[in-house]
Parts: C-alpha cells; sequence; structure tokens
C-alpha cells in the first residue's frame, strides 16, 4: 500500500456523514454524495434539539435509564452507556468549537423538556430551527470535503476479501442522470431512514430508505427492521410541517374534537408519554371517528420559541392555538448492523446516523437522542477509519467491470404509501401483514433500475419487505411495534 491518503466517500449530508466528513476531511481525500442538495436531509428538521445530560442536576445515569424506558429494555445498553456519556462530551466538543445554543436571560443554557425525559435536558438553537442550526454549523467547518449534489447512488461496489466481502467504491448518478464510478478505500452510509415509505411522514422528501436497500443488496447484515417510530404530532392536511414535541414540554395539551384531553390521566408522563403511547392512542381516538388537536392556548411566547412552526402554520392558515395533527412515520430504530465504531458485516463499510443500527435506541428512541447519535457515533467511525489499515489497493478497472443493473417493475408510489401506512404502521396485525407480504412479492426488487424515480421506490420496496418479514416474526408487541393480536 503507498501511504497516500485514504479515499473515503460519504453518502450524505446529515448531520451523521457532515460530521463525519468534517472531522475525515485534514487526513483523507473526502467525497461527499447527497442525493439533493446539502441541506436536504432530515437533521436540516430537527426542532427538540439534542438530548445531553450536561445540566445541573442531571446526569448520565438518568438520561441512559430514560432511554431504556423509552426503548422497552430492548436497547443495546453497551452502546446506549456509549451513547450517553460520549453524548455529554460531544455536546461540549460543539459548544466548544463555538455552536450557540439557546441561552437564559441569565446566560445559562435553555434546556427544553421533550417526552418521557424525567428532566429538561434538550439543547436548543434559534428555537425550534436547532438541526438547521446545528447542520450549518458544522458544514460551515468544511475546508476540505467534495462536495457532489444531486448524486444518486445506485449501487455500492462489493469483492470477494478473505472472510468476508469488501468494499471498494460506488455507481451513482449525477445531476445530469450520468452513471459515474467512483472508487474508494472506505465509504459511509449515512442517508438517513424510511420516511417515504409512509403517507404521513415527517421526513425530508429525499428520505427513501435508499441507503438500507444499498446495504442489503451489497450483502450486509440488517437488524431490528420491525421497529419503526411514529411521531404523535405531524401538522394535518398540509401532511409535511412536524409539530415539535418540545411544545408539549412547555404545556401545550392533546385534545379531541368531544373536548376530551385524553391524554391527561395516562401514567406518570401523561402528554408526554413515549411517542408509541401517543400515537397509539391518538390512532384510537382518530378510529372512533374523532378529530385530534394540540391545545397550545396555555403557551406564551409561541412564536419566540417557536418561530419555524409559527411560520409554517401561519402559511397553512391555522390557528396557533389549536393545530390539526396526526402520527406520522418519523424515525427508523432498525437499520444495517454497526458495532460501536459504525462497521458493519461488510469489510470498510461504515454506517451511521439513522440509517445504522447500534441497537442504543431500543424498540423506541427517545425524544432528541439522534442528533446526540449522530455526533457520538460519526467521532467514532472517523476515529476507526483513521486507524484502518488498508490492504488493497483498488483501482479503477474493477469497477468498469462490475455488472451493469436492470430495470425492474416498481408500485405506484401513492399506493404503496397508503398500504404501508395501514400494514406496517403503527397498529398491525399477522393478517395484514401477510396480505401486504404477498401484495410486494409482485414487485422484483433483487435488481436495481437505473432510472432515478424507479430507483427510489424500488429501495422502499425491498425494505418494505424487510420490515413486513420481521414484524411477522416478532409476535408480541414491544415498544414501537405494535401487534394487535400480540400473543
Ligand atoms: C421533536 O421536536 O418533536 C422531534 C425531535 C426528535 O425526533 O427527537
Amino acid at each position: 500500500m503507498t501511504a497516500d491518503k485514504k479515499r473515503v466517500i460519504v453518502i450524505g449530508s446529515g448531520l451523521a456523514g457532515s460530521r463525519v466528513a468534517q472531522f475525515l476531511q485534514n487526513d483523507c481525500e473526502v467525497t461527499l454524495l447527497t442525493k439533493g442538495k446539502l441541506l436536504d436531509a432530515n437533521s436540516a428538521l430537527a426542532q427538540g434539539g439534542i438530548a445531553s445530560a450536561i445540566g445541573g442536576g442531571d446526569s448520565v445515569d438518568l438520561h441512559f435509564q430514560d432511554s431504556l424506558l423509552a426503548g422497552a429494555h430492548h436497547n443495546d445498553k453497551h452502546n446506549l452507556r456509549l451513547l450517553v456519556t460520549e453524548g455529554k462530551r460531544a455536546a461540549e466538543e460543539l459548544i466548544q468549537e463555538g455552536m450557540e445554543f439557546d441561552r437564559r436571560a441569565d446566560g445559562a443554557l435553555d434546556f427544553g423538556l421533550e417526552g418521557a425525559h424525567s428532566i429538561p435536558r434538550i439543547l436548543h438553537a434559534g428555537g425550534d430551527f436547532t438541526g438547521r442550526k446545528v447542520l450549518e454549523f458544522v458544514q460551515s467547518k468544511f475546508k476540505n470535503v467534495k462536495v457532489i449534489e444531486d448524486a444518486f447512488v445506485t449501487q455500492l461496489l462489493v469483492r470477494s476479501a478473505a472472510n468476508s466481502s469488501e468494499i471498494y467504491g460506488v455507481r451513482f448518478l449525477d445531476a445530469q442522470n450520468r452513471e459515474m464510478v467512483q472508487i474508494a478505500d472506505v465509504v459511509v452510509l449515512a442517508t438517513g431512514g424510511l420516511g417515504k415509505m409512509y403517507k404521513f411522514n415527517t421526513n425530508n422528501f429525499t428520505i427513501s430508505a435508499d441507503g438500507l436497500a444499498l446495504a442489503k443488496r451489497a450483502g450486509a447484515q440488517l437488524r431490528d427492521m420491525e421497529f419503526v417510530q411514529f411521531h404523535p404530532t405531524l401538522l394535518k392536511n398540509e401532511g409535511r410541517t412536524l409539530i415539535s414535541e418540545a411544545l408539549r414540554g412547555v404545556g401545550a395539551k392533546l385534545v379531541n374534537s368531544d373536548d376530551e384531553y385524553f391524554m391527561k390521566n395516562r401514567g406518570k408522563y401523561g402528554d408526554l408519554s413515549t411517542r408509541d403511547v401517543v400515537s397509539r392512542e391518538i390512532i384510537n381516538q382518530i378510529n372512533s371517528g374523532k378529530d385530534v388537536f394540540l391545545d397550545t392556548s396555555n403557551c406564551t411566547n409561541f412564536a419566540e420559541k417557536f418561530p419555524f412552526i409559527a411560520e409554517k402554520l401561519r402559511e397553512a392558515g391555522v390557528n396557533t392555538e389549536l393545530i390539526p395533527i396526526t402520527p406520522a412515520a418519523h424515525f427508523f430504530m432498525g437499520g444495517v448492523y454497526v458495532d460501536e465504531f459504525g462497521r458493519t458485516s461488510v469489510q470498510n463499510l461504515y454506517a451511521v446516523g439513522e440509517v445504522a443500527s447500534t441497537g442504543a435506541h431500543g424498540a423506541n428512541r427517545l425524544a432528541s437522542n439522534s442528533l446526540l447519535e449522530c455526533l457520538v457515533f460519526s467521532k467514532k467511525v472517523a476515529e476507526d477509519v483513521l486507524n484502518l489499515q488498508l490492504t488493497t489497493q483498488h483501482t479503477q478497472i474493477e469497477a468498469v467491470q462490475a455488472t451493469r443493473p436492470e430495470i425492474v417493475y416498481v408500485p405506484d408510489l401513492k399506493e404503496f404509501q397508503e398500504r404501508s401506512w395501514s400494514s406496517i404502521g403503527i397498529m398491525r396485525s399477522s393478517a395484514k401483514l401477510r396480505d401486504f407480504l404477498r401484495w410486494l412479492s409482485k414487485f422484483d426488487t433483487q435488481k436495481i433500475a437505473l432510472d432515478k424515480c424507479t430507483n427510489e421506490q424500488e429501495n422502499l420496496v425491498l425494505i418494505a419487505r424487510e420490515i413486513a418479514a420481521a414484524s411477522l416474526k416478532r409476535t408480541s408487541s414491544l415498544g414501537a411495534h405494535y401487534i394487535e393480536e400480540d400473543t
């Protein structure tokens, strides 16, 4: 091997991918491929913030316990411990780098409260612009990152190695829809989750299970595929705007069209119960013919604290005191199986952020632990990449020789999203899951289409099949996976 810099391709420009690129830019040759523009990522939409036990009266143990409870004790305890412990350091590091979080009049950090946190510990910036501010901050540090926007990755190039397979590059469509091949020593998947699978979702429009499908086709192991998190409050009708849980943290309450505050007496946390519990209760209300609203009449300084939401409500012509809501697909706890360093089962292929499954979130992620995950595990990945001993020098020739994918048949997106919503959504049943799998079997998802749109849907179909199959296997409800005829 030469002493040249390692060639690293990062796929995805959310907080996880951007932070890996930032960390590696001086020691490696980093190319960041993103499907849309740099800010087209779920991270940029994150409102609540970053959960971190850095405030007085808080502790990593308490944060650990809250995360465990939300995750229905399905969490990988080692990686969860890492998340909350390193998470404290990661938040402090970001502040030291110059990131400005909101502060109170006395200059102290202003911690927000969200579902199932036993203490306010959510760092936020610009009110509800947190994700965008943090992402812009990290991307402003790019000096040596080659960014390619509008790049849709169609294939991970993998060859057999000694004991497993090894990644050596990617194939992608560029902004002009030309097929490109790029060789790499290391590929980092940071493509986010799968929001587009569902008719109601809170995700950026580019988020369509691409990284999960790429990894699956490359032979990487996936896990916990049944665990999809549904956020309780998406603005209804308009269908795109998340109404942050932080609003319930400052006193907003769920109410139905019969004026019943149906979460009021529900357990220790009431309206701030874990997302799985609240989303199911809202669906029960909707199924019994009632509409559901978020009553924010007792939230003071609404527009100041939540400028993004206030603006969206104004655009939609919705009264800020009574916001019509629906639950919506939000986050994927499953994903590409990784260890604490983000290593997948394919050599030199890493995954980080929502596309990865470290197991830290268990069966249901605690609010605002996702940006935290991006910060913590991007660092672990970067450190591991720097320490990696490469054994092979891949050349362009191998890539050109790789087999070309074929075009295949996929379902209509709207029909697919409707069916996903009712079959692998908030309430599941074995009959609905079997039906869905039968319907999906009509589509050939093993091959990869070259057309941009078709390809996105193929990825969705391939991963929907994994979710349905995993859901069928788990016959008891756990966290976000709820099965009506629980055994
Ligand atoms: C929210 O602000 O409600 C979403 C935050 C998160 O998903 O953790």
